[in-house]
């Protein structure tokens, strides 16, 4: 598989151009295909008969190697989830949280952390949230991050790509820091897993949530949790007892059950992932997106809000238009040329996803759309 090839097997890429894998990407024929077929075989097999049951045991084994492969760690250590808020939820919520126990987030989450988040400070933990410029350094979002931390955190729970800026904290300093104060931390990697490279074990992180139907291009209702071993004694199972019921390790800290289909197509779509390689996506993404963003940076009237290059820049593009509110120019892109972007609010902007399936011609006619509607 190469990124052509990627793009030859996307549908909607023939009749518009999609940049919006930050949201949802559009999956590639292979793994509409994994889903069809496995949705077959489980009916054909008997969902709860012998066969059935074997072949969504083996899919579920598949689909938990790949993501364990993609991110290093051992597949016992991972749970395949409906997406990033599920992992996030058994986190935040298993975790024993007693009288002056203190939340550190920050000020740039998505409602996937920044919900639950809501529900504990309702219980009566304390939340304190580091103020992280948009466009912040390396340096400049660890010393933030400092600032909110001390011997009464628990645990650190922020994302690792902010979803309205495109920043990307150094993770492994942020995990250092908190490791330093004995704070667990929790990384929200909805825009991470099919971005960038990760290595959960180097990065010493305690537990990572992440999504499968974003920059992966898998099935909406996927996503892998992955818990430190060391670490899983701290949770509580939300839904069981632990050491209760039919379902041992990670799996007892799964909400609900999961179709064998979104798990085929998720363990398809890492494959995907893995066959490109972690690293080269993570080059063309962004070699793009810093395509666009030297282009844009040319155009009157427009502004980068998130970082424009370096170490915490992506391949998330977010920008301002003189003259437009973000809605208006996302639904005008759309409109006038067929081109798929989102706005974000806090800071607002519009959000320009460089995906693996994305290439020149995406940028071209994105740059040239922009400053055509910029200049109206
Ligand atoms: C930063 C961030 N966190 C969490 C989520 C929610 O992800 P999921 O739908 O997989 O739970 C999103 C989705 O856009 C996101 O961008």
């Amino acid at each position: 598989m190469d990124f052509a090839s990627l793009r030859d097997s996307i549908a909607c890429m023939e009749s518009m151009t999609y940049m919006n894998a930050g949201w949802a990407g559009p999956s590639p024929s292979q793994v509409v295909e994994r889903m069809r077929d496995a949705g077959e075989r489980e009916s054909a097999g008997g969902p709860a008969g012998p066969e059935g049951r074997a072949f969504a045991a083996a899919v579920e084994e598949e689909a938990r190697t790949e993501a364990a492969g993609l991110y290093n760690v051992d597949p016992a250590d991972v749970l395949i989830t409906h997406g990033t808020s599920e992992g996030v939820a058994i986190a935040l919520f298993g975790l024993d949280w007693q009288p002056g126990d203190v939340l550190l987030t920050t000020d740039l989450e998505h409602p996937g952390i920044d919900s639950p988040v809501a529900v504990l400070e309702e219980r009566g933990v304390e939340i304190r949230r580091a103020s992280i410029p948009p466009d912040a350094s390396a340096d400049a979002c660890i010393e933030a991050f400092r600032s909110g931390l001390d011997s009464r955190v628990k645990v650190a729970a922020l994302s690792h790509i902010m979803f309205t800026t495109g920043l990307r904290v150094p993770a492994e300093e942020i995990v250092a820091a908190a490791h330093e104060v004995d704070a667990l931390v929790l990384l929200d990697g909805a825009q991470t897993g099919g971005h960038i490279a990760m290595d959960f074990a180097a990065m010493g992180v305690d537990f990572y949530a992440t999504s499968g139907q974003k920059w992966l291009m898998g099935p909406t209702g996927s996503g892998a949790f992955y818990v430190r071993p060391d670490r899983r004694e701290l949770l509580k199972p939300l839904l069981r007892l632990s050491g209760t019921g039919f379902r041992s390790g990670l799996a007892q800290y799964s909400l609900a059950s999961q179709g064998v289909a979104e798990r085929a197509g998720y363990a398809e779509a890492v494959r995907i992932n893995r066959e490109l390689g972690p690293e080269r996506v993570e080059e063309h993404t962004h070699r793009l997106a810093s395509a666009l963003r030297a282009e844009l940076s040319g155009i009157g009237g427009v502004s980068i809000t998130g970082p424009a290059d370096g170490p915490t820049a992506c391949a998330i593009t977010v920008i301002s238009v003189e003259g437009w509110e973000a809605p208006a120019f996302v639904e005008a892109l759309w409109e006038t040329h067929r081109i798929v972007a989102r706005h974000v609010a806090h800071p607002p902007g519009v959000r320009i996803c460089t995906a693996a399936f994305n290439n020149e011609s995406d940028v071209e006619r994105a740059v040239a759309a922009i400053a055509e509607l910029a200049g109206r």
